[in-house]
């Protein structure tokens, strides 16, 4: 008896593999609208991090604290890892604002070693940027207080970025998400998941693979970029997310792998490709497959195309951004991420808008600057970081154009602090419409051509690789902005 009803347990809580699995209605009168609440359906088994709680009663103002502290979580079942955490989970809680609020963050470095947070894609003052020039002790904090532009809505994250150690740090588990919301968001009425990527590679005893840099793994770890075998989304491997047939849902996606890059795409299904880094295009582009280098955000629209009752895998699929020598056996085979689980509910009709919010190309004509950046493997324009030297110099409100060149047969993905751009062409080919980005992956010998408007805030900003193991190796620069 015992084991027939976990027999029936598990067949109702593991999606077998296939589409339309179970179509049983059983408890759903026909024509019901509404979902039965006595009929056993799972819930989500996606967890959403959780979102920091503002401490302040301040109209239009978000105060929260962020502790980093050692401590033990389960990652993967059965085993008890040593993470880094931000507040006690992994990923860390999500930081959630308005455009226009001002943001307080109290951060404290409760970890055995110096940190930073890195408030990814937010346009900042410098001293907020949380880069290597502004290390926290062990013990130490620091207050951040600063306002969140107009205009930038879209999906960011937060991660360490002390000198040397970002890979190392992330690696141990400290990365969370930034969601800015626009008051008059063009998808009120659509369910939005956000979905934190991550991947990580364990030993036997649960703790976390982090090979000697001169063993063979080491080695090739800091060629490709760290890769780990477990796939992550918001912590959890391969979690259930539920949806009703002709139902609409918004993934905000975020890539806080250090190195991994993704091909997504949902079996039998078109997304609509609706938003990169800094938000919303002008409208929904069809598409079966949206590529994400770590660090990049993407947003998409889900449409439950499919019949009720199917079971339907959200997957990385291949793609080859490595050097033939140290590709992984196995990167050509897609690996599962996510279960989408219809419900048999009737169908609802719901429609995506056309126009989602206005992207207005920048002005080329009055570009006071053009630089090359040359991506060889380690080096940018043939030198390693210096701390002590600036790279570049620009002054603080024009507007330039950057060119960068990738010389090698691997992908880099390529991050401005500070400053969002807009990607003009890729590979001599223009880009078909504006979308605002911090990070934009350059694939091997291609060459990527962006415009950046260097505004509001004067200091030294970094640019860099953002597979994280050559950002740590010193491909990474400094632009000076005065
Ligand atoms: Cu995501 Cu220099 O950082
Ligand atoms: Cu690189």
């Amino acid at each position: 008896m015992v084991a027939i009803v976990a027999a029936l347990l598990v067949a109702l809580l593991i999606p077998t593999a296939g589409p339309s699995a179970s179509t049983s209605t059983a408890g759903t009168p026909p024509g019901a609208a509404e979902p039965d609440p006595t009929h056993a359906l799972p819930a989500d088994t996606l967890v959403t991090p959780p979102v920091l709680r503002n401490a302040s009663r301040e109209p239009n103002t978000v105060e929260v604290t962020l502790t980093a502290t050692p401590t033990t979580l389960s990652l993967v079942p059965g085993s008890e890892t040593a993470v880094f955490a931000y507040n006690g989970m992994v990923p860390g809680p999500t930081l959630e604002v308005y455009e226009g609020d001002r943001l307080i963050i109290h951060l404290r470095n409760e970890l055995p070693e110096e940190t930073t947070v890195h408030w990814h894609g937010l346009h900042l003052p410098w001293y907020a940027d949380g880069s290597p020039f502004h290390p926290i002790e062990p013990g130490g904090q620091a207050d951040f207080d600063f306002v969140i532009p107009q205009g930038t809505a879209g999906t960011y994250w937060y991660h360490p970025h002390p000198h040397h150690r970002s890979a190392y740090q992330v690696a141990k588990g400290l990365y969370g998400a930034i969601v800015v919301r626009d008051r008059d968001d063009p998808l009120p009425e659509v369910a939005e998941k956000l979905l934190v990527l991550w991947d990580n590679r364990f030993l036997q005893d649960g703790s976390i693979d982090l090979p000697e840099a001169q063993s063979m793994q080491g080695r090739i770890d800091f060629e490709n970029g760290r890769e780990g075998d477990v796939l992550f989304v918001n912590g959890q491997a391969n979690p259930t997310v539920r949806i009703r047939p002709g139902e609409v849902q918004r993934w905000r996606i975020v890539n806080a792998s250090a190195a991994r890059v993704y091909r997504l795409g949902l079996q039998g299904h078109e997304l609509l490709y609706v938003g990169s880094d800094g938000g919303l295009f002008e409208k929904p582009v069809p598409t079966d497959d949206v590529l994400i280098a770590n660090s990049e955000r993407i947003e998409i629209l889900v449409r439950g195309t499919a019949a009720p009752g199917s079971i339907v895998t959200f997957q990385d699929l291949p793609y080859d951004r490595y050097i033939p020598q140290t590709r992984p056996r196995s990167w050509d085979k897609p690996r599962d991420l996510l279960t989408l689980q219809y419900t048999d509910e009737t169908p609802l009709r719901m429609e995506v808008p056309s126009a989602l919010r206005p992207v207005a190309w920048m002005d080329t004509t009055d570009v006071t600057a053009r630089r090359v950046m040359v991506l060889t493997q380690g080096f940018i324009n043939g030198k390693t970081m210096d701390m002590s030297r600036v790279d570049e110099v620009a002054e603080l409100g024009t507007r330039e154009i950057w060119q960068v060149e990738n010389l090698v047969g691997m992908d880099h993905p390529f991050h401005l602090h500070g400053f969002r751009f807009q990607v003009l062409a890729r590979n001599g080919v223009p880009e078909p419409f504006p979308s605002w980005h911090d990070t934009v992956n350059v694939p091997k010998h291609e060459t990527v051509r962006f415009i950046v408007q260097l505004d509001d805030y004067p200091g030294k900003w970094m640019f860099h690789c953002h597979i994280l193991d050559h950002e740590n190796a010193g491909m990474m620069g400094i632009l000076e902005v005065r």
